[in-house]
C-alpha cells in the first residue's frame, strides 16, 4: 500500500432513451442512406429523448446506478461535475439541477463546457480535487441531448449524433490503482468548425436569427475529421507516456465514438489492436460528451473491464479541446 491518496473509480453507469432512430428512419427525413451512414461513420442507429426529458434526467438514472454500485448516499458526495454542451438551461448549471434531483446538498455544483471531451475534462478535475484533498467522493457525469441542437434538415450533422448519460463515483483511496494520469489540450483557433453560432451572448436569439437555423450545430465534418484523428493519436501517445507503459500494456482504449474511420486512425497510430479497442458506436453515434462514460459502463458491466485493468480513454470535440485519462480498475 502506498501512501498516496489515489482517485478511483467506484461506480458507474449509464442512461440512453428507450427510442431507436435507424438510418432507414433518417432516410425518410434527409437525402442519405444507410450505406452512407454506415460505411462513412459506423452508426447504425441512435437513441433519440421523447420531448420534455432533460439532460438532468439522463444524468438521474446514469447518477443512480453509479452511487448504488459504489455504495454511495446523496450525502456524501462532496462535488457533482457535469460535461454537457445541452444543458437543461443556460442558467443555472445542469449539476444543480441534478443536486436537487439526488438530493446531494452537501456538494458543490458545476457543469464543465468542453464537448466531447467534457468526460475527460471531468475526471480530470475530480482527481485534483481528490489528490488535493479538498473532496473525497466525486460525481462526474457526461451527459448529452444533442437532438436539441440538431438541425434535422442539415444531412451532414443530424446522421451522426445521438443522446445519452453516463456516470462515475470518483472517490479518494490509498490503493494502488485509480486514475494514473490525465491529459488536457485544446485549440480556441479552430472553434469555428465546429459550434452553435447563436443564442449566447455574442448573437443573442432572435426571431429573424433562429429562422437561419443557426441555433443548431454546425460542422465542417472533414476539417473535425483531420483534426480529430491527429489529436487523439497524440493524447493517446500523451497518456502512455504520463503513465509510464507502452501500448502493449493498454488492456482496452475507450475512445470517444464520434466515427469508427477515426477510432481505428487512432488504434493504427497507437498500434492497440482492434480487439482491445471498446466500440459501440453503432447503437449509439456520436453522444459528445456521453460516450466515453456510456462506454466504460458498457465495459464494466460486460466483464471486458475487470479489476486490474488497464483502460485508456481519449476524446476530442468541439473548441477544439481534446484530451486522455489512464485508469487502473
Ligand atoms: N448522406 C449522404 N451523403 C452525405 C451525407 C449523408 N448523411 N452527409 C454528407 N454527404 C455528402 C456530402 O455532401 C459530400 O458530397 P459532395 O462530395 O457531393 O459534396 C459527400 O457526402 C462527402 O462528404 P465528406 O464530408 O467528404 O465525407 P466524409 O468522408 O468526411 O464523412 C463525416 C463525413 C462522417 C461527417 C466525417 O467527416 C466525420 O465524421 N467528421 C468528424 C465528426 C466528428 O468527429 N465530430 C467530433 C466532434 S462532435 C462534437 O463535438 C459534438
Amino acid at each position: 500500500m502506498s501512501s498516496m491518496i489515489n482517485a478511483a473509480i467506484t461506480g458507474t453507469g449509464s442512461s440512453t432513451p428507450k427510442r431507436v432512430l435507424t438510418n432507414f428512419d433518417l432516410e425518410k427525413i434527409v437525402d442519405t442512406s444507410d450505406e452512407w451512414i454506415t460505411e462513412r461513420s459506423g452508426i447504425k442507429e441512435r437513441r433519440i429523448v421523447e420531448n420534455g426529458i432533460a439532460s438532468s434526467d439522463l444524468s438521474l438514472e446514469a447518477s443512480k446506478q453509479a452511487m448504488e454500485e459504489a455504495k454511495v448516499t446523496p450525502e456524501q458526495i462532496d462535488m457533482i461535475l457535469v460535461g454537457t454542451v445541452t444543458p437543461d438551461y443556460l442558467l443555472p448549471s445542469t449539476a444543480c439541477i441534478l443536486q436537487d434531483k439526488l438530493g446531494a446538498k452537501n456538494a458543490g455544483v458545476m457543469d464543465i463546457v468542453a464537448a466531447c471531451s467534457g468526460f475527460i475534462y471531468g475526471l480530470s478535475t475530480a482527481q485534483a480535487f481528490i489528490q488535493s484533498q479538498q473532496c473525497k467522493t466525486i460525481l462526474v457525469i457526461g451527459v448529452e441531448i444533442l437532438s436539441s441542437v440538431t438541425d434535422w434538415t442539415d444531412r451532414n450533422t443530424c446522421v451522426l449524433f445521438g443522446d445519452g448519460a453516463g456516470a462515475a463515483i470518483v472517490q479518494d483511496t490509498n490503493d494502488d490503482r485509480g486514475i494514473l494520469a490525465t491529459f488536457l489540450s485544446g485549440d480556441g483557433s479552430l472553434a469555428n468548425l465546429l459550434h452553435i453560432p447563436i443564442g449566447g451572448s455574442k448573437v443573442p436569439l432572435t426571431e429573424d436569427n433562429i429562422k437561419e437555423r443557426k441555433h443548431f450545430i454546425r460542422m465542417q465534418g472533414s476539417e473535425v475529421f483531420k483534426s480529430a484523428v491527429r489529436s487523439m493519436g497524440d493524447a493517446t501517445e500523451r497518456i502512455l507516456k504520463l503513465g509510464g507503459i507502452t501500448s502493449e500494456q493498454v488492456d482496452l482504449l475507450i475512445p470517444h465514438q464520434a466515427n469508427i474511420r477515426i477510432i481505428e486512425a487512432t488504434a493504427r497510430r497507437v498500434k492497440i489492436p482492434m480487439d482491445r479497442v471498446f466500440v459501440n458506436i453503432q447503437k449509439y453515434g456520436n453522444t459528445s460528451s456521453a460516450s466515453i462514460p456510456i462506454a466504460l459502463d458498457e465495459a464494466r458491466k460486460s466483464g471486458v473491464i475487470k479489476p486490474g485493468s488497464m483502460v485508456a480513454l481519449v476524446a476530442f470535440g468541439g473548441g477544439f479541446t481534446w484530451g486522455s485519462a489512464l485508469v487502473k480498475f
